[in-house]
């Protein structure tokens, strides 16, 4: 091994961060994307920030933060995106996609369907829903419309290319890889790439879910937010919870992670199964 690189001792300690640092990161992010970073985030905050004083040629992390407090959007919306997760799967949470088509065979009859993807990610969310409805009404332009939002711009970009890694779907029904993906070839192989028409049926959108003001109308038959509810502190998700009654249709469902929980908020949703959640009868207001 060369006696050059470093030791994970000086990889770690690359840059200062103090107890204050990593106090002032945690009221920022949670001021900016509502997340309530524990203090066992330490190490994952350093490692996913100490890129962002590099490429800006800072020395510690009060430099970095001192350059965020002068106000400079862009790099707090790198803060953000680096500071937030983004994992997510084809039809992760398998037991929700059958829920959805029962969900739908209600009101197959309505003119067009409304779904909300409020945390959507890279895409993968959003096209596992336009998937299921595709199968359902048998058609590649079913009367639907997904609408996929998220706070970070470039999972949006990804997600609105469509393009994935052949390995993501290694566990995917042959019949869907056929019906659903284009693969590709030469410099393009090991990729595919989500077909025309699946697109067609999702518009993505920057929403952030702390911002006062969010473009959306409801009614929405549906609503996914799975996933993001588990980095904000109950407050917060109450809150959120609030604003999304009023947009969901009166026999609309809410659609939640696994390990997330909305007992906190009974006036406003109830569990109908395995974290979906339905309106318990107290809304306010519609939000514009
Ligand atoms: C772990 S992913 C979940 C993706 C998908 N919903 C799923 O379950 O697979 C969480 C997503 O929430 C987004 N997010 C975090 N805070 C947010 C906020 N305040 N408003 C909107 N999206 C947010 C992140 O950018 C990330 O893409």
């Amino acid at each position: 091994m060369s006696n050059k690189r470093l030791s994970e001792d000086q990889i770690k300690y690359e840059f200062s961060l103090t107890p204050s640092d990593f106090n002032r990161i945690r009221k920022l992010i949670r001021e900016h994307a509502g997340i309530s970073l524990p203090l066992s985030k330490q190490g994952m905050v350093y490692s996913r920030l100490a890129r962002r004083l590099r490429v800006n040629g800072l020395r510690n992390f009060k430099e970095y933060l001192d350059f965020l407090a002068q106000g400079d959007a862009i790099e707090l919306e790198a803060f953000v995106n680096a500071l937030t997760t983004n994992t997510t799967a084809f039809f992760r949470e398998e037991h929700h996609f059958p829920m959805l088509k029962q969900h739908i065979e209600q009101r197959k009859n309505k003119n067009k369907i409304h779904i909300w993807c409020s945390a959507s990610s890279t895409g993968e969310e959003a096209y596992s829903i336009a998937m299921t409805m595709v199968k359902f009404f048998k058609s590649l332009t079913p009367p639907v419309h997904i609408l996929a939002t998220d706070l970070n711009a470039h999972v949006l970009d990804k997600a609105a290319q469509g393009v994935y890694l052949m390995n993501q779907l290694d566990k995917f029904p042959r019949d869907y890889l056929k019906a659903f993906f284009l693969k590709g070839t030469n410099q393009n192989s090991g990729l595919i790439k989500v077909r025309q028409e699946l697109k067609n049926m999702v518009t993505f959108r920057k929403l952030n879910l702390l911002d006062d003001h969010w473009p959306v109308r409801g009614n929405f038959d549906i609503i996914f937010c799975r996933n993001v509810m588990i980095y904000f502190d109950k407050e917060t998700q109450y809150k959120i919870l609030q604003r999304f009654a009023p947009l969901l249709t009166e026999d609309g469902l809410l659609f939640a992670g696994h390990s997330e929980s909305f007992l906190h908020a009974r006036n406003l949703f109830r569990l109908r199964e395995k974290t979906v959640y339905e309106l318990s009868g107290q809304r306010n207001a519609p939000c514009d």
